[in-house]
């Protein structure tokens, strides 16, 4: 679902740019990475992430969200490097062949989506054997979600489940190689690095 307006804003924000470095650089920090990565970012929003991958990583990086307007503005962005590319594309239907990258990474983007275990069927299609998930997510109450589905500006919240995530991509192979969770008052922070067995 696309962002409403003010979220737009906040993800747009210096610090919501810090702030997804900060993790985004701790995060890959827990894998082990060949000389030549393929990475693909789902649901890049402001695209500083994918920029900062591209420019320390040796590969290609590969940044989707399902909004033309963010995927606009980083096209237009002076902040360049030949090996970084943007592009619209659906969670639920990634425009990519099996097997494509060694890295996935998302944040804050399956709580936007409606149907998120195909996303992440798509993400275990994409994603190479002895590739990594770097996942990072807000987990709502069913509450919040319900009571935000009926709300005049619903902002599109899903009540992800973690423990379902993580069944599924056990029992796909993968190995939890990190997990943090940190609650706040509504809602949880969830991060989370998966290798996925070759
Ligand atoms: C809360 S923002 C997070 C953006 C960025 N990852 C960050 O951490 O700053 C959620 C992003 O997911 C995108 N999004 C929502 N639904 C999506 C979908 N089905 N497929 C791809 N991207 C989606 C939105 O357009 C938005 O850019």
């Amino acid at each position: 679902m696309k962002m409403l307006g003010f979220e737009k804003l906040l993800v747009n924000s210096p610090w919501s740019k810090k702030r997804g470095l900060a993790l985004a650089k701790k995060l890959l920090e827990l894998t082990e990475l060949g000389d030549r990565t393929d990475f693909l970012e789902i649901g890049c929003g402001n695209g500083e992430v994918s920029r900062y991958i591209a420019k320390t990583y040796m590969g290609s990086v590969t940044a989707t969200d399902i909004d033309s307007e963010q995927i606009n503005a980083n096209l237009k962005s002076k902040d360049k490097t030949s090996n970084l590319t943007f592009q619209v594309a659906d969670a639920i239907m990634l425009p990519f062949a099996d097997m494509s990258f060694d890295v996935i990474i998302s944040f804050g983007v399956l709580h936007h989506v409606a149907d998120w275990q195909k996303a992440l069927a798509e993400i275990n299609r994409v994603l190479k054997p002895g590739g990594y998930l770097i996942y990072a997510d807000v987990i709502y109450p069913e509450a919040i979600s319900d009571m935000d589905r009926v709300s005049r500006f619903s902002f599109g919240l899903e009540a992800i489940d973690i423990d379902e995530i993580n069944d599924y991509l056990e029992t796909n192979g993968y190995k939890e190689i990190h997990s943090l969770t940190e609650k706040s008052l509504v809602c949880q922070n969830y991060e989370a690095v998966y290798h996925k067995s070759d």
